[in-house]
């Protein structure tokens, strides 16, 4: 059954991509917004070839505001999912302007498309970085929010507080923030996963790139916090876990049962797993030993934190159904096929 179409701005990229899949699987038709600076084309057909349903696709850059009116007034968009971002912590340090142009112009601009075409919903991606080092675990949605520690973590603390002042004086549309804590793993087709640029800032792909032999080895940040280890803790989820989390999000906004018309959920598995635990479970699944180096910690990171997963449970009926080892064997599956079949036709 159609149940409508939704724009899906970064949908290319790895959150994105899975999230598409979902929602065709779910009958929703995703049309896709994307200018390709941190994703590539050929997604469109691994879409194709998972759902036989390849999305509408416009290459827009959204901090355009002019280029947005390319997309086909014909359509009637009854939503939309906002991906579209720069993500990465460090590099937001060296570049701190691009990261606040791009990441706040583009949703400055997806909300005024969202006026001009009178469409009332949207589900806006943002990150457990709000919360900062939480000070009780596991991190509910009335944690109180600290002052962000990079230039990316306040451009989605600012993005939330845009919204917070567009939906007062715009009562008739409704908002989801879905605070993601750590994204990873890959569809089980092993069509699509996370694809860094450069060297990856996130445990999983670095992992999944040392064990293919990209990296010589991975830099463990401290093994002297407070931990069973001594390693730092965070909260896995699985890519496709959390792509269905926003279908969810979607459908309880089109339920009409939201309380206001603005609302925030935290997306975990609700489980903090150590660095090392990670490792342990990488090297199951892929019968190898990784080689990995103690350093010293990074300035910023966090020494622990998970999610409460009982707001997203109770209200969108959301419960993640894969384990830290359907993170870890899908994203090695991934590598392996994006190594063997994909990356020597590019
Ligand atoms: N992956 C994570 O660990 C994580 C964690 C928390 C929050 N998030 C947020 O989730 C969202 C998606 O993350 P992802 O991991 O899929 O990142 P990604 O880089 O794989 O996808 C983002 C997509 O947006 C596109 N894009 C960026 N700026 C654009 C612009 N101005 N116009 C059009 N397209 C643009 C990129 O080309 C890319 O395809 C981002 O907002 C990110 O900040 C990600």
């Amino acid at each position: 059954m159609f149940k409508g179409n939704i724009l899906i701005t970064g949908g290319t990229g790895y959150i994105g991509s899975h999230t598409c899949i979902e929602l065709i699987e779910s009958g929703y038709n995703p049309i896709i917004v994307d200018n390709l600076s941190n994703s590539d084309i050929q997604v469109l057909q691994r879409i194709e070839d998972i759902t036989g349903l390849r999305p509408d696709f416009y290459e827009i850059d959204l901090c355009n505001r002019n280029d947005i009116e390319q997309i086909s007034k014909d359509i009637k968009i009854d939503g939309v999912i906002h991906f579209a971002a720069f993500k990465s912590v460090n590099e937001s340090v060296e570049k701190p302007l691009d990261y606040y142009h791009n990441n706040l112009e583009s949703l400055i601009n997806i909300l005024r498309f969202c006026t001009e075409r009178e469409i009332r919903k949207i589900v806006f991606s943002s990150s457990c970085t709000v919360y900062g080092n939480a000070e009780k675990l596991p991190v509910t949605e009335n944690t109180p929010l600290k002052k962000a520690s990079s230039p990316y973590g306040n451009t989605k603390k600012i993005s939330e507080d845009i919204i917070t002042d567009y939906v007062k004086t715009n009562p008739e549309f409704t908002c989801i923030s879905l605070r993601y804590f750590n994204p990873a793993g890959a569809h089980p087709s092993a069509k699509i996963g996370e694809l860094p640029r450069g060297i990856p800032n996130n445990l999983l792909p670095y992992l999944t790139q040392t064990a293919v032999g990209l990296r010589d080895e991975l830099s463990v940040y401290g093994s002297d916090y407070n931990t069973k280890d001594g390693t730092a803790i965070r909260d896995y989820i699985h890519v496709s876990d959390l792509a269905n989390a926003h279908v969810k999000a979607f459908e309880f906004m089109q339920s009409g049962k939201m309380n206001g018309n603005y609302d925030f959920f935290n997306l975990g598995s609700g489980n903090g797993y150590t660095v090392l635990e990670v490792i342990q479970s990488y090297e199951k699944v892929s019968q190898q030993k990784l080689p990995y180096k103690i350093v010293n910690r990074r300035p910023g990171d966090v020494e622990k934190i998970w999610a409460s997963t009982e707001k997203a449970e109770k209200v969108l009926g959301f419960k993640p159904s894969r384990s830290l080892d359907d993170i870890t064997k899908t994203a090695w599956e991934w590598e392996k096929h994006y190594r063997k079949n994909i990356e020597k036709s590019i």
